[in-house]
């Protein structure tokens, strides 16, 4: 999957050949899962369609501030798209554009909507090659740099001019890739490892019966989920679930047993940023697992049980760089005995759930949570879905550990 999915793309053209180019472009930001809307220059309709872009791009193309042609001409809100776009992509980007837009100007619809924009805004030049080495479009280039935009610099080649040289627009292949490795480049958790229990964990009785719990594994899964998004390795260690995922971040490694699942963590933490232990495990298990299946002879049963390995506990005893979480589902006194934990166990963060809460908890969509980190701030949360706490779960860790 495309770090551009779900993304909103915001392309904007201006007059230079290469405009034809972005038919292809559009057609790669929607494989990639990516949502675009395009603004162009009233002079780039010279060399490309609005219609081959909208019909591509599945949206309206704008290029002036009203549809003029329209009875009922309607503002086109430049605000309102800047808004929309996660990130705005200037291709190809001519040199009288970059020199308004390294000045302010704002004569037409996309330098408005530049100067309006908020977010990441990406230009790939295009230009004839002594266009490209003057010394007014470097100096265009080094404003807008200095500005924060981000440069897809112009290839080497044959120009529209017959002349080879610098100058033609990034192949589209190419500001896709660029794009994709420069948002992948700037996640907060580039680098980092997490490691994460999830699910409940089965404790055998006999070969075919287990002691086990209601644990959906959709917490731990969605914090899987939210950890790759934001750049990092991910190994998912997790119980009987019937949770899918896949993701070329998230490395699953099942487990049965909390014994198990207790020598799987150990064979990871040592080298990982972050561990979040959201797993149920079993606290106690059989202490004798019968070889044949148990047979009911008498009326009653005696199971005698010991008590497992403290997963987050051993890992809170050994704990040097790792930012430890761990989860605690209380039904009363919720704050004093999560903080509690959170000391017991060397936490760096606790998460508590509190079963006083409706939709709180083990098995549904939905949870309700309250951080509490080793300084004693703690962070109420309202009722939200799990891959919503999953988020701000995430992005509650980046914030502690690039303080
Ligand atoms: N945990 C673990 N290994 C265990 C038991 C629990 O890693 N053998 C982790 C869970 O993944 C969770 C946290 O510890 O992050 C829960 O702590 P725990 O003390 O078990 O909480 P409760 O189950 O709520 O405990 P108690 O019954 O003592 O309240």
């Amino acid at each position: 999957m495309s770090i551009l999915s779900g993304k909103h793309v915001l392309l904007g053209i201006t007059a230079g050949i290469a405009a034809y180019k972005t038919a292809s472009l559009v057609r790669l930001f929607i494989k990639s899962g990516a949502k675009v809307k395009v603004v162009m220059t009233p002079a780039s309709k010279d060399f490309i369609t609005p219609l081959t872009l909208s019909t591509l791009s599945k949206n309206p193309v704008h290029s002036s501030f009203t549809n003029e042609d329209d009875d009922d001409a309607v503002w086109n809100n430049h605000v309102e798209l800047g808004l929309w776009a996660d990130l705005f992509v200037i291709a190809p980007a001519t040199a009288n554009t970059m020199s308004k837009m390294a000045n302010g100007a704002s004569d037409n619809l996309l330098m408005a909507t530049y100067l309006s924009a908020k977010c990441p805004v990406y230009f790939a030049p295009a230009m004839d090659l002594d266009m490209y080495k003057h010394a007014s479009t470097k100096a265009s280039f080094d404003a807008l740099t200095s500005f924060g935009n981000i440069m897809i610099p112009a290839t080497s080649g044959e120009l529209a001019s017959g002349l080879v040289g610098e100058g033609r627009m990034a192949e589209p292949e190419d500001i896709v890739s660029f794009i994709e490795n420069d948002i992948l480049d700037k996640l907060p958790l580039k680098g980092k490892t997490v490691l994460i229990t999830a699910g409940p964990t089965y404790e055998a009785i006999d070969p075919v019966r287990f002691i086990g719990n209601h644990s959906s594994g959709k917490m731990g899964f969605e914090i899987a989920k939210a950890s790759a998004n934001l750049g990092a390795q991910v190994i998912l260690i997790t119980g009987p679930t019937h949770q899918h995922i896949s993701h070329s971040l998230i490395q699953v490694i099942p487990v049965t047993s909390a014994d198990e699942m207790y020598n799987e963590v150990h064979n990871y933490y040592k080298d990982v940023t972050i561990a979040i232990l959201s797993a149920a495990v079993a606290d106690f298990t059989p202490k004798d697992v019968a070889l044949q299946k148990i047979k009911k002879k008498s009326d009653t049963l005696t199971l005698e049980l010991t008590r497992t390995k403290d997963i987050l506990a051993s890992l809170g005893d050994t704990k040097k760089h790792q930012f430890l979480v761990g989860f605690a589902l209380e039904t009363n006194n919720e704050l004093e005995n999560a903080t509690q934990k959170l000391k017991k166990k060397n936490l760096n963060l606790i998460v508590l759930n509190s079963l006083q809460d409706k939709g709180a908890g083990f098995k549904g969509d939905t949870n309700k949570v309250t951080f509490i980190d080793n300084k004693n701030s703690v962070k109420e949360f309202q009722l939200k879905s799990k891959a919503a706490v999953a988020v701000d779960l995430l992005n509650e860790i980046v914030k502690h550990i690039h303080a």
